[in-house]
């Protein structure tokens, strides 16, 4: 189990996992508030957006390829982030960027619903129209109805208001409309970009996976395809809606009276003013909370997986100290965290309400003077608090679509890992064996420094049963792996009869194979169809029969559900020895040419190890059997026994001639007693 770094500076450290709940604390950060937008009072019904959380280089929690606790922060900046080191705002650039990512990234999802598309598009034209259409409607009812001397004031009023109410029912359904579609649209891009990443995840090397941490991965699939949600949710409520009606009111403002126009445009650069000081902090007491937040999740990861060490040794007051030291770090990182964020939106509306507070002066002098009409002043205002409660909708949303482009590029690092090399085409198949396997001078190093097999040659006669035994960390696991092409040689050649391995097509390979491993995964369906998963297609029958092979039927028949039984997942409801022979009986059913046991039976006691070393004795007749075990006893028959020690063979020979040599394997046998 890791020490608890005492010290917040360590805050650094994620941990073992960063799983799907950093999601939740993560977005604890900066979700969605609900209180009512302080910037516009003009207008309520859209939610505000997040608060400025601009948890833009959150994302990089953990990084595959560090073997060391400690991440690098360095490791993931690139020149845009860097850019932002020196610039600590967001900029008109960064922003730009942002919305490129988030779009390179979605698009390949979203074109494939053109319809859609276009429904969304068009929904949000009509409605930036028609919020325009209501302050100029304002305009004309000030100066040609209510201020007018005309005859027809009443039937004009009618139709403006008739007109307006038309108008906003029809558009209340589009908008109704156009958000069922985009939620059907958003939801159906993010759904097909989860499960190319989950294929992606299935053609990725075994090597890949012992080098990297599964909360690496499975954080792509919680926090950062949340943060990529979340942006791709709001985008067009929270993003186009306000730009294209930030657009539309400008053009409305200059139409309405130019001078007054010019003056409120100072909204955009001291809009820009407080952001400009503030929000490089905010980004990184963001990106600090989101690390305390994962090494607080860390701990919690952690106690859970050592639920069984802390209860035995009565660990529950050091677990919550270690707990409660992070849970206060994480406090005070919060804080910061949401009083900037505060102070950034403040600043923007604190500014806001001092120009408007100009505008308003000269607006009024000027109706006073009769420069303007009193219609053209009251829709200017409603158009400048418009405008007001748009650029706050934007420049809050810039955040959230930093965090999720950034979320998009962490993602895409795992796109980006390369695909484990794919058979050509013209890959030819290898026959089921007939003659041997033969190992010649074959090199292996799992790092690509030292070597972990050195200069192996080892023939096995089809048909023979042989094992494989040495010290722990010898290699013997690493040759049934490199046999099974989960890695292949770095030097040397391994054939099955004439065919090499590493030129021929793996599934014709692997179909002819089937291993048992010490630690046997169980799929989280019912034991027949974990079974069966050895040979799709295999009855029910054939099922039961291996299952008595393995030992296991009676076992099965004794649960309630029996050979129905949903394993739970990872198996965790059956004992090691139980989900060994459910592995073994999915074994058998392939009914495999070549069958690999690495420590298979290390979970059994001594009788039932017996009882299925004597069947597995028969039903390997007429099969090559290779084991890999540490119990010498059950290898006494085989017809020869491969020595390993430090990835190089030292002995071979059958059990009595080995003895004879009174080398290594005579000395693990004293030692076996
Ligand atoms: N994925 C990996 N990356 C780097 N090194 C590895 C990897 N897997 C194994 N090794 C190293 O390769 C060597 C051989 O490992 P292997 O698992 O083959 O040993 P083994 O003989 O099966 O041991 P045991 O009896 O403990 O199962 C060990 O030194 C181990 O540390
Ligand atoms: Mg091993």
């Amino acid at each position: 189990m890791a020490r608890k770094p005492t010290k917040p500076e360590t805050t650094t450290e994620t941990g073992e996992a960063k799983p799907e709940d950093l999601a939740a604390v993560a977005a604890a950060a900066g979700e969605p508030a609900t209180a009512p937008a302080k910037a516009a009072p003009a207008k309520t019904e859209r939610p505000k957006p997040a608060k400025p959380a601009p948890k833009k280089k959150a994302e990089p929690e953990e990084d595959e390829d560090d073997d060391e606790e400690d991440e690098d922060d360095e490791d993931e900046d690139d020149d845009e982030e860097e850019d932002e080191e020196e610039h600590p705002q967001f900029t008109a650039k960064e922003a730009l960027t942002a919305f490129a990512g988030l779009f390179r990234f979605t698009w390949p999802a979203l074109r494939k619903y053109p319809k859609w598309l276009a429904i969304v598009i068009f929904g949000l034209l009509v409605e930036t129209a028609f919020n325009v259409v209501f302050p100029l409607s304002l305009k004309f009812l000030i100066d040609d109805v209510l201020s007018s001397e005309a005859t027809n004031q009443l039937s004009t009023l009618v139709t403006i208001l008739v007109a307006l109410g038309v108008g906003g029912l029809v558009v209340s359904l589009v908008t109704i409309w156009y958000e069922y579609i985009d939620s059907l649209l958003m939801s159906s891009a993010m759904a097909d970009i989860r499960r190319r990443l989950f294929e992606h995840l299935q053609t990725l090397s075994a090597g890949f996976y012992s080098r990297t941490k599964v909360g690496a991965i499975t954080s792509r699939f919680g926090s950062d395809m949340g943060a990529v949600d979340e942006a791709m949710t709001h985008f067009v409520t929270w993003g186009m809606l306000p730009f294209l009606e930030l657009l539309a009111g400008i053009v409305l403002m200059f139409f309405l009276n130019w001078q007054l126009a010019l003056v409120a445009m100072l909204m955009f650069p001291i809009t820009l003013i407080g952001p400009r000081f503030i929000s490089g902090h905010a980004v990184d007491a963001a990106y600090q909370e989101r690390r305390a937040a994962a090494g607080l999740v860390a701990v919690v990861n952690e106690n859970i997986s050592a639920q069984n060490v802390v209860k035995a040794f009565e660990l529950r007051r050091t677990a919550i100290h270690w707990f409660e030291e992070r849970n206060q770090i994480e406090r005070t990182q919060a804080i910061r965290h949401r009083f900037l964020n505060a102070m950034v939106e403040r600043s923007v509306t604190i500014s806001v309400l001092m120009l408007h507070l100009v505008v308003f002066g000269i607006g009024a002098y000027l109706t006073y003077q009769e420069e303007i009409s009193l219609g053209t002043f009251i829709a200017f205002e409603s158009v400048f608090w418009e405008l007001s409660y748009n650029i706050g909708h934007v420049t809050q949303f810039i955040p959230v679509a930093i965090t999720g482009s950034g979320a998009t590029k962490h993602i895409n690092d795992l796109f980006n890992e390369p695909a484990r090399s794919r058979d050509p085409d013209d890959a030819p198949g290898v026959p089921r064996i007939t003659r041997e396997i033969r190992f010649t001078n074959v090199d292996f190093s799992y790092t690509g420094t030292e070597k972990q097999i050195t200069d192996l040659n080892m023939v096995v006669p089809a048909g023979a049963r042989v094992a494989v035994v040495g010290p722990s960390g010898s290699g013997k696991s690493t040759v049934l792996s490199l046999l099974m092409r989960l890695y292949d040689p770095t030097g040397g050649t391994i054939k099955v009869d004439d065919s090499d391995i590493v030129a021929a097509r793996r599934e014709s390979l692997r179909e002819q194979m089937a291993i048992v491993f010490q630690e046997n995964v169980l799929f989280d369906i019912s034991i027949r169809e974990n079974i069966r998963l050895g040979r799709p297609g295999a009855t029910d029958k054939d099922v039961e029969a291996a299952a008595k092979a393995a030992e296991i039927h009676r076992f099965i028949k004794s649960l309630p559900n029996g050979y129905d039984t949903v394993v739970g997942e990872r198996g965790n409801m059956m004992s090691g020895g139980q989900r060994q022979r459910v592995a073994i009986a999915r074994a058998i059913i392939r009914d495999p040419a070549i069958l690999m046991l690495d420590e298979a039976t290390s979970a059994l006691d001594h009788g039932t190890e017996q009882a299925i070393n004597k069947t597995l004795m028969k039903i390997s007749a007429g099969r090559t059997m290779i084991t890999v075990t540490h119990r010498l006893h059950s290898v006494t028959e085989m017809d020869t026994i491969f020595v390993l020690d430090k990835g190089r063979l030292v002995e071979k020979g059958s059990h009595k001639e080995l003895l004879r040599k009174k080398g290594i394997y005579a000395e693990l046998w004293k030692q076996a007693g």
